[in-house]
């Protein structure tokens, strides 16, 4: 018995032949299709200034769902420690992170989440995650003890990131003519979750993924991706996948469905005033939880740190009334995002599946 499905011990194997279970049908394989394009750039410093980086925001929402934020404010001093002790937990004996493990059908600990048959492909990935707010799905058992400083460092990069996530939702809703504690006031007291991805060097990153396509669904995420590490996430944008690539200490920032859906209908007349000028673009459009994946490398690792946000679990969500009138009809059922939450974790990585369940469907 070995630790067959964790990627770092497969490779240490130096396997010639990929095993079956993550070579990936035809259709799934990440042939580059596109050259990196730059998603828009937010200076979160200048957001405060007024409309004219808002209005950038509001086009990055819109059209990218993906952006990058500089000058966010988090010392970059704390973006390399958080950096450096994900990589030394992934560097630990795989017996000892073991000791962590993700139960099945849950997604705290160490492991692959998202994995329910046999039959399914598996990700060349490992992740750990953590949940972290509110207090309560917080697993004390899963919180290593090794490597020194893992756990006061997760807490203070959290502690960072959620401010980061509560100003970033201000703006956003300001950029959808809302008021700026719309988003606030409806969550609650916010779920936050931090999950580290370690995409081990593949002898044929052609035929795996690193991680399926799929949507978030948070309301928003913020992912840092390793310095120096090798480019790896790619967005769904005009069905072509394009490569993001990591920008010296910024953090990539995308929307989840959870604003996809509630801020996800057409703009209202007053927003058309404030912004007139992309209002070809907002007449037709909403805020999108974009599809991505990730892809291996052949002989480079990667290590991402993914930040979800979301609201409480006893929220029950829907479209805003303010985003819903006869020319937008709600497109989606109001739920409790518990259940959703329950829903995504609950079924294999796919695509947009879960906001798809939560869809209105005509008649
Ligand atoms: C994710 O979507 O959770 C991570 C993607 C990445 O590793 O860049
Ligand atoms: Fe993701």
């Amino acid at each position: 018995v070995g630790h067959i499905d964790d990627v770092q011990e497969l490779r240490k194997c130096k396997p010639t032949v990929i095993p079956e279970r993550f070579v990936r049908d035809m259709t799934e394989r990440p042939v580059t299709a596109c050259s990196a394009q730059d998603v828009p750039v937010i200076n979160i410093s200048k957001l405060g200034d007024g409309e004219k980086e808002i209005s950038r925001l509001a086009d990055a929402c819109e059209n990218w769902g993906f952006f990058q934020v500089v000058d966010h404010g988090i010392d970059f001093d704390l973006l390399e420690r958080i950096e450096k002790v994900g990589m030394e937990f992934f560097m630990l004996p795989v017996e000892e992170k073991q000791r962590y493990a993700m139960a099945p059908g849950t997604v705290q600990g160490y492991g692959q989440a998202f994995v329910f048959s046999e039959d399914q492909k598996l990700d060349w990935c490992n992740m750990f995650a953590l949940g972290l707010e509110p207090r309560y799905i917080r697993n004390p058992k899963l919180w290593p003890r090794r490597p020194a400083h893992f756990s006061e460092t997760v807490e203070t990069y959290s502690t960072e990131i959620r401010k980061l996530c509560a100003n970033l939702l201000k703006y956003i809703a300001m950029s959808l003519g809302l008021k700026g504690n719309v988003f606030q006031e409806m969550f609650g007291s916010a779920v936050q979750a931090v999950r580290m991805n370690y995409y081990p060097p593949c002898p044929r990153p052609d035929l795996v993924l690193g991680l399926s396509p799929h949507s978030d669904g948070s309301a928003i995420t913020v992912l840092q991706q390793g310095k120096g590490n090798s480019v790896g996430l790619q967005i769904f944008k005009d069905d072509k996948w394009v490569p993001v690539l990591p920008l010296p200490n910024a953090l990539v920032i995308n929307i989840g469905d959870t604003l996809e859906k509630t801020g996800g209908q057409c703009p209202r007349l007053h927003f058309e005033k404030l912004f007139s000028l992309i209002k070809s673009v907002l007449t037709n459009g909403k805020y999108k939880s974009v599809e991505h994946r990730a892809v291996t490398h052949e002989d480079k690792d990667r290590l991402s740190i993914v930040t979800f946000y979301a609201p409480s679990y006893e929220v029950e969500l829907g479209p805003m009334a303010e985003l819903v009138d006869e020319n937008n009809p709600c497109k989606y059922k109001r739920y409790n995002h518990g259940e959703y939450n329950k829903h995504y974790i609950t079924n294999k990585l796919e695509g947009k599946k879960t906001l798809e369940f939560a869809k209105i469907r005509p008649e």
